[in-house]
């Protein structure tokens, strides 16, 4: 419900498909941006190829768009691995001028709506800020963490000797396989989703560019003993000259393996280039290997962890089973639901050795937490131990605290690579 007299002439519809461009120039406005001609042909080009304008709503006002959003159908990977179907929500704006009347309120109810209706059970997205959507029942539930190494005096533990070999690779054959390596990786890792062929396109579109006085991106290719591509990284360079000599700074961009040799033989090609003296990379897992293979540990500096993706359960018996638990148990979880009620209730989760059933019960809830925290908890990647001591989950039984735990947990962190 819109609030305020004035503001009940807006009203939320589907956009038609020749107000595209006017979406697109109303979302850049509110995102303080200006979008040229040929970024916005772009737009609109990814978007027509990506079905997304079929999905996208607009608060209007009149004729005006005054507010923004739309969906992306995506399947993201969850513990087993295994996926379920959400809806990656995108584009979310209100101009300034109409802020705080409730409009983003009013569009993601449409939204979660139209997401049940075509069987998406639940709904992702990325944070611009990260005040905005608990209220709407997301919780962060992947995390990014930022590295900045000191390469001069690292030796990196091992020397791989795989029989594998790695090709540094133009960007025309960087987009012909590293697509398939990447959404390989997506398809197993807890949290991620494959990206759409337009969207590779625009991604190598982007990595040949130069960026905040780096480099285009440069790619290397690992192979196993049989030739089979098995994991790859892009990284970017900026030039220093110091007395002594060249000193680059290098980012890496994306690093994704899909097997350990491939992992610790791409991290070692990067640690080991000469004539650089840093290595940075963002949007790492929050665990992963790498400090652990370094002779000296603390030159890996984590700078900083965000969040990642924010999910948000709409069908909640369809998300637990539909995803795979590391141990079989019983649990009966109490969630509360402020902005979908219709979800307000105790769910039954039976893990056994066939998988998982969950229905809604009237037995008495072992553990009682609201949507928002299930939704980071989802993907095995935050531990319900750690949210009933800040209070945000309840253990109404003694040790269904640590048995969620147990069954909930993923062995490796959830991790989304995938922007949309
Ligand atoms: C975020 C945004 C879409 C919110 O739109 P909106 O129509 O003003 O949101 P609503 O009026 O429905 O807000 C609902 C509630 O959330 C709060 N809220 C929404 N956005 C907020 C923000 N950025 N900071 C603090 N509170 C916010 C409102 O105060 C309101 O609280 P209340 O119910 O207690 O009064 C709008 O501020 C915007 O376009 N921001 C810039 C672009 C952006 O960040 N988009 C999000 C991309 S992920």
């Amino acid at each position: 419900m819109l609030r305020g007299g004035d503001r009940l002439s807006v009203e939320v519809r589907p956009i038609a498909p020749d107000q595209l461009g006017a979406f697109i120039r109303a979302f850049s406005a509110a995102f303080l941006e200006t979008i040229s001609p040929d970024d916005l042909r772009q737009w609109q080009r990814t978007w027509e190829r990506t079905g997304v304008i079929d999905r996208a709503i607009a608060a209007y006002d009149g004729d005006t768009i005054v507010g923004t959003s739309a969906t992306k159908p995506f399947q993201l990977t969850v513990p087993g691995p295994a996926s379920i179907p959400v809806a990656g929500v995108t584009a979310v704006s209100v101009l300034p001028t109409y802020r705080r009347r409730g409009i983003l309120t009013e569009m993601t109810r449409r939204e979660f709506e139209s997401a049940r209706h075509r069987g998406e059970i639940a709904a992702i997205l990325y944070a611009s800020e990260g005040v905005i959507y608990g209220r709407y029942g997301y919780g962060p539930a992947t995390f990014a963490a930022h590295y900045s190494i000191t390469t001069d005096r690292v030796a990196f533990v091992p020397a791989v000797q795989d029989g594998g070999m790695l090709a540094l690779v133009d960007a025309a054959e960087g987009r012909r396989r590293i697509p398939e390596i990447a959404n390989r990786h997506s398809r197993l890792r807890p949290g991620s989703i494959p990206r759409a062929e337009a969207n590779w396109d625009d991604w190598f579109e982007d990595a040949g560019k130069e960026h905040d006085g780096m480099s285009e991106a440069f790619f290397v290719i690992h192979q196993d003993r049989n030739r089979h591509d098995d994991g790859f990284v892009a990284y970017r360079s900026t030039g220093a000259s110091l007395p002594t000599g060249p000193r680059n700074t290098v980012t890496v961009t994306r690093l994704t393996a899909l097997s350990d040799e491939a992992y610790v033989s791409l991290w070692g090609y990067v640690l080991h280039l000469d004539l650089v003296g840093e290595v940075n990379a963002g949007n790492r897992p929050l665990q992963e290997p790498l400090r652990w293979l370094m002779t000296d540990p603390r030159r890996l500096r984590t700078t900083s962890v965000g969040d990642g993706l924010w999910v948000r359960l709409l069908d909640i018996p369809a998300c637990l089973e539909g995803r795979h638990y590391l141990c079989v148990g019983s649990l009966t979880v109490e969630v509360r639901d402020a902005f979908c009620p219709a979800n307000t209730g105790t769910y039954a989760l039976e893990v056994g050795p066939n998988g998982a059933r969950c229905a809604r019960t009237n037995l008495n809830a072992d553990l009682v937490l609201g949507v928002a925290q299930l939704g980071s908890l989802y993907l095995g990647g935050v531990s319900f131990s750690e949210l009933a001591h800040g209070t945000l989950v309840e253990e109404r039984r003694s040790g269904a605290l640590l048995q969620a735990d147990r069954m909930f947990m993923s062995p490796i962190a959830p991790w989304c690579t995938t922007d949309f």
